[in-house]
């Protein structure tokens, strides 16, 4: 999502990019809330261009996003050195910003929610990309304890069908051949009497789109009729990640997540019952209030039940303003043994991780190209209808296509193969 909206800021100053901040006329440090750490890291980015600012008073620094959204304008009171301020939502509004700055000489903080072109500016798209995001949906509406999404990026709004589809064409046309939706809660994407599953096979219309992602789903809302289109619609990457919290109904109730375990196990049944290939990741969140050992048992339990693809798991960070916070304030679980559980769930999941990389070798994947390998230029690079990265030797044209490689050996992040001719 961060990185959609940076792409949408770049576009949005139709300015030339560089790597270099001393040379910028303009810096932005486009900033997420969702853990304190990275609102921590929002704050020692931006103290790093005050020396350059104080040497060059005509260069513009400014915070966009979910911290400046946060905290508006105490930044300009904590920073003197930030020029503007701009929430998540007010995209649209930067160039008019930039050039009140530029001929007026005062500081800006734009956090309103009512943003009448939401989703105006589309995002820069880097010439020869095979893979890109078209945003769907802004905002959440639901009301998870411990999240703060709400509150930063405003209730959902969700995009007309005809606008999704009209920009998934344009980025086709410029030669990406997949795409993956996004949205906070992106499956209960529903407009002017559509539901999400008719955009999934709207999409699926669409000529010369080889694959449709979708992220991130809500576990409540995948219905029936989503399954379905998923496993209709050939396009459409067996690949879901569906975040599941906790394994603890407890904790799930603490969380107001809306489902149970049970619930959870069922859904994912479903999943694999339409489509037994289909791979699931997810979300954990370790350390919430009054999570016990017993509780923490029970996520490991579901780990093992469920064997997820790959997860990211985070330790619980009280978030200024949520329920969660308030819990915490009087029933927060011991750092130390948060951090003993996180260790214990992640080690769990690199070994699954790696079993299941390494099962894979013998098989022959659908691989779409994107490029050279970031390690090694020797090799190509591209992944797999599951997601997983796959890294293979052969010629540069076949960047775009889609190949069918063997795969030769599962390595803990990613796999490595020959191609199939
Ligand atoms: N503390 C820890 N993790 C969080 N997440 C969201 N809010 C918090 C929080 N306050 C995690 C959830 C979510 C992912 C994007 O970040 O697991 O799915």
């Amino acid at each position: 999502m961060n990185e959609y909206d940076s792409d949408r800021i770049k576009n949005a100053l139709d300015a030339e990019p560089t790597d270099d901040p001393g040379s910028a006329d303009i810096i932005i440090i486009n900033t997420c809330a969702i853990r304190e750490k990275a609102d921590q890291k929002a704050f020692s980015s931006l103290g790093k261009y005050k020396t350059l600012k104080a040497n060059d008073p005509d260069k513009i620094v400014g915070i966009s996003g979910c911290v400046a959204q946060l905290y508006g304008d105490q930044l300009l009171k904590k920073m003197p050195h930030i020029d503007f301020v701009l929430g998540p939502r007010a995209i649209p509004k930067l160039p008019a910003i930039i050039s009140e700055i530029e001929r007026e000489k005062r500081k800006t903080v734009e956090t309103s929610y009512d943003i009448e072109e939401l989703f105006e500016i589309e995002p820069y798209h880097q010439e020869g990309k095979v893979t890109a995001f078209v945003s769907v949906q802004q905002g959440c509406n639901k009301r998870c304890t411990y999240c703060i999404v709400p509150r930063v990026r405003g209730s959902e709004v969700n995009r007309p069908l005809e606008d999704i589809l009209r920009e998934t064409t344009n980025l086709v046309n410029k030669g990406v051949r997949e795409i993956t939706f996004i949205g906070q809660t992106v499956n209960s994407w529903k407009e002017n009497g559509y539901k999400f599953r008719d955009l999934l096979r709207a999409a699926g219309d669409i000529e010369d789109l080889d694959r449709i992602r979708f992220t991130t789903s809500y576990p409540r809302d995948i219905t029936k009729k989503m399954i379905d289109a998923m496993s209709d619609v050939p396009q459409i990457c067996h690949h879901l990640h569906l975040p599941v919290q906790s394994g603890s109904d407890k904790v799930l109730g603490g969380m107001k997540r809306t489902y149970t375990r049970e619930w959870y196990v069922d859904t994912v049944k479903r999943l694999k019952d339409a489509m037994p290939d289909i791979a699931i990741s997810t979300d954990i969140i370790i350390g919430f209030p009054g999570e016990t050992d017993k509780d923490f048992e029970q996520t490991m339990s579901l780990m093992r039940e469920i064997e997820f693809e790959s997860s990211f798991s985070f330790k619980f960070s009280p978030r200024p303003g949520t329920v969660a916070a308030e819990y915490a304030a009087e029933d927060a679980v011991d750092p130390e043994v948060a951090s003993e559980r996180l260790y214990e769930l992640q080690a769990y999941q690199k070994e699954i991780t790696s079993t299941k990389n390494k099962n894979r070798v013998g098989f022959i994947e659908d691989v779409l190209v994107e490029g050279e390998s970031k390690n090694d230029p020797e090799f190509l690079s591209g992944r797999t209808d599951h997601n997983r990265i796959l890294n293979f030797k052969g010629p540069k044209d076949l960047v775009g296509k889609t190949v069918k490689v063997k795969v030769t050996e599962g390595l803990l992040n990613s796999l490595r193969g020959e191609l199939v001719v």
